[in-house]
């Protein structure tokens, strides 16, 4: 099987596992498994406070990749300075691209299903998107990562900024999560991307955030 067709059968997997969980739980952290509030919006405050420190002052457009139920959306908005990040979200996922529309302050257009951003921006974001794997391999989970994130980084003026579960060796997990070996990662970002830095949070100790930058 090719690279492109594998990376169709994923997405149809992956919308099929989110869209049933979110028809069970709804538009909370539990319906695109996070396990609380507090720990999906530790993730939305690092990604914030990286953009801060980045750009500032002025305008800043950032595109959600994986936005699902525009919890990030909801998140700027309740920040002081929300007035100049321009927001949009994106989602391989229909129905939670559906419910954004329908439940968020932004205009519609703010959301569309696609899984990079559709027109240039200054930072792409991803909080949690790569984290569920549909495939038991490694190689092809990464192989498809990376060819999403190429996607991101090509419509990224300044740079991507994105979490990923960490581990002493990359594996997935039983649950099917997929968990990184942060270094060799960090080396792959460099090698095709640029410039990588990798942000900790003592209080997320099984996650990294990833910034790179132009
Ligand atoms: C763990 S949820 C996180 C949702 C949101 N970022 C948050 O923190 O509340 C992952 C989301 O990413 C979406 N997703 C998965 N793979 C994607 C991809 N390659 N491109 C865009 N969205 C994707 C899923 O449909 C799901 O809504």
């Amino acid at each position: 099987m090719n690279d492109s067709f594998r990376a169709l059968r994923f997405r149809r997997l992956i919308r099929s596992v989110y869209t049933k969980r979110f028809s069970k739980y709804g538009r909370q952290p539990h319906g695109v498994f996070w396990s609380d509030l507090v720990r999906q919006q530790s993730r939305f405050k690092i990604i914030h406070n990286q953009i801060s420190a980045l750009v500032p002052s002025g305008v800043v457009k950032v595109a959600d990749i994986g936005c699902g139920y525009g919890s990030l959306a909801d998140y700027i908005r309740e920040t002081p300075s929300c007035s100049r990040f321009v927001y949009t979200g994106y989602d391989i996922n229909p129905t939670l691209i559906a419910t954004c529309r329908e439940h968020s302050n932004l205009p519609s257009k703010s959301f569309s299903v696609s899984d990079c951003p559709l027109e240039l921006v200054d930072f792409s974001v991803m909080s949690g998107t790569y984290n569920m794997s549909v495939t038991k391999d490694l190689v092809h989970w990464e192989r498809y990562v990376f060819r999403c994130l190429a996607k991101c980084w090509g419509q990224s003026r300044l740079g991507m900024i994105f979490n990923m579960l960490v581990a002493d060796k990359s594996h997935i997990s039983e649950g099917m999560l997929y968990h990184c070996e942060v270094e060799k990662l960090r080396r792959r970002c460099v090698q095709q991307f640029g410039a990588t830095r990798i942000i900790r949070e003592a209080t997320l100790p099984r996650d990294v955030t990833l910034v790179i930058t132009r």
